[in-house]
């Protein structure tokens, strides 16, 4: 046997039912995908059904000056690419265009430097070039009259580079304003390295957000070509190559993770309250490159502006802030991810530092707040005097009471281990001169912590309950007592 030319040889009904199953769109996309791959500034489509068959006539027409420059590239499955050296284009393997012609019963490209037919009988054979500037893509496909109307439909989803004028069956493909720019420093994307391999890599791109066209759903697109659907808020254009599957229909979960921060820490602010909860965001925002502004924004619009994050060091102030009217987050409302960047932006505080009630330790740093006893007022003696008295003598309590100037916490009184202390420093001098009621609620709140230290507890209640009726029936009894009557 003498020697054959080439080791492969591609079976074309191999390679059709390679593609089997991908939705058909992927036709129209890859013909436009290597029109906006040269300079031209036209790019027209047309698919026609054949009248009684299950065929489609398809043509695809550019005005690049410089055509088609290696017309065997039509025909030579992954010759390198002039394409994959450069990010800012969309194809990479010398495929897209086989894979297009696997599925057509015949077709011919006419550019100035040639034309190529692919005979039905499967031969192939080459004229001469046809005149004037642009290629000429035309073929009949096989597709049926609902993969037809698939693709018609999907059509609406391309989004034409600008400055292209982009028609398919003669209508202009319109490019609805994007929503929003961003500049995307350093995403990854595929270039070719010295051998030619495509290696990941890291460059910056601009990415534009859409609306979702009328199917309502968003993609992810490679420099106006839909890649894959996404359940986000916006499309996703991005302007250089994608890394993406064989398949070219997905990216990596990684990937979906970085674009979609990149989305939130532009438009955070810009969310409705009921979108802070969806998928893509709670995704972002558990990611540590979501910025602070992000998560105020996020968490504001989940919780509301008075919120605070569950305290497990200060149990009675996660119960105080909710009867606040505090949105209390407790653990199980966000992710680890979540919490780790609601700490980092300070996005909701701990319960304890915004409704705080754990006590004041006596003296704090050592320095002694005792009130000078020779500045006490006569006032000030009464109402340690009427304290003591009255936990003894009505309640049955030993206790002491202390005057402190305190200007470590923003308590007026608290109390602890039969000691109750009163902050002249947030009480102010006229507390001790106001009337008895004034100084018997104090008292009878404080008190109340003997029994329970949780304002908001049933045991708390009750117990300032008893208090109070304990205090009224003995000065009833003794309406003289401390001083009082006189
Ligand atoms: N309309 C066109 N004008 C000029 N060159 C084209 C056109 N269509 C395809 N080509 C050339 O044919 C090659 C093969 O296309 P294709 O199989 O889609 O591979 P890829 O787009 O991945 O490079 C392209 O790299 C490009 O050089
Ligand atoms: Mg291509």
């Amino acid at each position: 046997m003498g020697k054959q030319d080439g080791w492969f040889e591609v079976d074309r009904k191999g390679l059709r039912q390679l593609i089997e199953g991908r939705p058909l769109s992927f036709v129209v996309f890859e013909l436009f995908q290597n029109i906006w791959d040269t300079p031209s500034l036209t790019a027209d489509v047309t698919l026609t059904p054949v009248a009684g068959r299950p065929l489609c006539r398809l043509m695809a027409k550019d005005t690049s000056a410089s055509g088609f420059k290696n017309l065997s590239h039509a025909f030579t499955l992954f010759a390198p690419s002039e394409k994959k050296s450069d990010p800012d284009l969309r194809g990479r393997f010398n495929l897209g265009e086989k894979l297009v012609l696997a599925l057509c019963k015949e077709a011919l490209i006419s550019s100035h430097t040639g034309t190529v037919v692919f005979h039905e009988d499967g031969t192939r054979s080459s004229r001469s070039p046809s005149l004037g500037t642009g290629t000429v893509f035309e073929a009949v496909v096989r597709m049926t009259r609902d993969q037809y109307a698939e693709v018609c439909e999907a059509v609406g989803l391309l989004i034409p580079p600008k400055g292209v004028r982009s028609t398919f069956n003669d209508t202009v493909l319109q490019q609805s304003p994007a929503v929003q720019t961003i500049v995307a420093a350093g995403l990854p994307t595929v270039v070719e390295d010295d051998e030619g391999i495509l290696r990941r890599t890291r460059r910056t791109t601009n990415i534009e957000l859409f609306q979702p066209g009328g199917g309502g759903s968003a993609w992810i697109y490679e420099m106006g070509i839909p890649v894959v659907e996404i359940p986000d808020r916006w499309s996703i254009n991005v302007y250089q190559k994608v890394p993406l599957n064989a398949d070219r229909d997905n990216v990596t979960p990684a990937y979906l993770r970085e674009v979609r921060v990149l989305v939130l820490n532009a438009m955070a602010g810009s969310l409705e309250e009921e979108e802070v909860t969806e998928d893509w965001v709670q995704e972002a925002s558990g990611d540590e490159r979501a910025t602070d502004d992000a998560m105020m924004a996020v968490i504001e619009k989940r919780f509301g502006e008075r919120r605070v994050a569950y305290d497990p060091s200060d149990p009675e102030s996660n119960a105080r802030a909710a009867a606040n009217g505090y949105a209390v987050i407790h653990g199980g409302h966000l992710s680890k991810g979540q919490w780790g960047n609601v700490r980092r932006s300070g996005a909701a505080k701990p319960a304890g530092q915004i409704v705080p009630t754990k006590f004041p330790k006596f003296d704090p740093d050592g320095v002694d707040t005792t009130y000078p006893e020779d500045r006490m007022t006569e006032s000030m003696r009464h109402v340690v005097a009427l304290f003591g008295g009255l936990a003894t003598h009505a309640l049955g309590v030993e206790i002491r009471v202390r005057l402190v100037l305190d200007r470590s916490n923003r308590f007026r009184a608290w109390y602890g281990s039969r000691v109750m202390t009163l902050n002249v420093q947030v009480l102010g001098r006229g507390f001790f001169d106001s009337c008895l009621e004034e100084h018997l609620k104090l008292f009878i709140h404080e008190m109340g912590h003997e029994y329970s230290p949780n304002h908001l507890s049933d045991d708390y209640h009750r117990a300032i309950c008893r208090i109070g009726a304990d205090v009224a029936a003995f000065l009833a009894r003794s309406p003289n007592a401390f001083g009082l009557g006189g």
